[in-house]
């Protein structure tokens, strides 16, 4: 405001106008230097809380939900390695089974298993997961388990059952299983709470609309919650992904942006507490690459450039899926 008060003569106008915009330039250019710089010292120089915070090798379980493919099952791998006893849910039993038996030969610790499928919201999986839990000491949760549209679609066209099984799995499933977990965390003042988010709950991502905003739902939940639990020397982290290789992403072939599950997983577990390219409290983006295109959303152009950037990925994704699934058709 002094700037524009200034206003005594025209020379001195001018001066005092340059000097203001220089300021304000200079704030600018440092804020974004800084949060670049401190990216850059999360992804590269500073360590992660340590896993023996939450009771590694000390009799600690680590629960897993979605935990026999994918991102679920490369946790399941490295937090055995760092010894935490692991129990295992998602729906196929064979695969829970098998997957337990690895676990503990190859890493000398104790497994659970647990068969549901998130999609029933049934309430006696529930009390029959809870009642597991409570048998055993859990230092870290991983809220993994999700699910998609089938393919990109638009949102007056995708089935309701879709629409309620993204709800029920990816929102009420994370909702109901953090709900177990928190009274002897919450007793022991002592946990973490690993949510699985998504770059489509960062920028909205059309055609995915439901699984976009299940997951921006999981991030401001994660940010409310993280700042209650704090007090309770609970940490929470909602985790930033963008495209994974993976079932789900129907991705097979790694790229600088896209990781197979083991190096991305090794970022989340080596970066806990720290934001790397994240901008939302008790957010983190932990992988390098991801890191970089998270800093760039948050720094570059405006929100409906992002939400056009999606459309348009979207739209094409879309436009292949259909000519897949016309290839199916006439192949049967
Ligand atoms: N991959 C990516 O690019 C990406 C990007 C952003 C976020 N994410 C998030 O990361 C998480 C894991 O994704 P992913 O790519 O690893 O998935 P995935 O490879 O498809 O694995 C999904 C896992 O969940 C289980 N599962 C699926 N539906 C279930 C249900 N209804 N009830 C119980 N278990 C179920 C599956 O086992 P069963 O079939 O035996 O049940 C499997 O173990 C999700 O929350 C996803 O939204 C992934
Ligand atoms: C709910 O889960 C319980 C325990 O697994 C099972 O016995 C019951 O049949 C399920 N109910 C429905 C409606 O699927
Ligand atoms: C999810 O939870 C809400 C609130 O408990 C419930 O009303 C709803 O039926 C559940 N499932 C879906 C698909 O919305």
């Amino acid at each position: 405001m002094s700037c524009i008060l200034q206003t005594i003569s025209d020379d001195k106008a001018l001066l005092a106008a340059t000097i203001c915009f220089g300021v304000i330039g200079a704030l600018f250019t440092a804020a974004k230097t800084y949060s670049f710089v401190r990216m850059l010292l999360d992804m590269l120089v500073i360590p992660g809380i340590s896993l023996s915070k939450f009771g590694a090798g000390k009799g600690s379980w680590a629960v897993i939900t979605g935990a026999t493919d994918g991102i679920g099952k490369e946790f399941a791998y490295q937090l055995a390695k760092k010894k935490f006893n692991i129990l295992l849910v998602s729906r196929t039993e064979s695969k829970l089974q098998a997957l337990a038996g690895e676990l503990e030969q190859s890493n000398g610790i104790q497994t659970k298993t647990y068969a549901m499928d998130f999609t029933q919201g049934n309430q006696s999986d529930y009390s029959n997961l809870g009642k597991l839990i409570d048998s055993i000491e859990v230092g870290i949760l991983v809220n993994n388990v999700g699910t998609n549209h089938d393919i990109p679609t638009p949102f007056a066209e995708e089935s309701d059952e879709t629409i309620a099984n993204i709800v029920e799995v990816n929102i009420n499933g994370t909702l109901k299983t953090t709900k177990l977990v928190l009274p002897q965390m919450k007793a022991r003042r002592s946990g973490l709470i690993l949510n699985l988010g998504s770059f489509s709950g960062l920028v909205a991502t059309p055609y995915l609309s439901v699984y976009s905003a299940g997951k921006a739902f999981l991030s401001t939940w994660s940010q409310a919650l993280g700042m209650e639990l704090a007090r309770d020397g609970i940490v929470v982290e909602h985790i930033n992904t963008y495209f994974v290789v993976s079932a789900m992403s129907k991705i097979r072939r790694p790229t600088f942006l896209i990781p197979t599950t083991k190096p991305y997983v090794a970022s989340v577990l080596s970066k806990i507490g720290l934001s790397g390219g994240s901008s939302t409290p008790y957010g983190s983006t932990p992988y390098f690459s991801h890191a970089l295109i998270n800093w760039l959303i948050d720094n570059l152009f405006t929100t409906t450039f992002w939400v056009k950037q999606n459309n348009a990925i979207q739209t094409d994704i879309r436009k292949r899926a259909l000519r897949k699934r016309e290839r199916e058709a006439k192949q049967q």
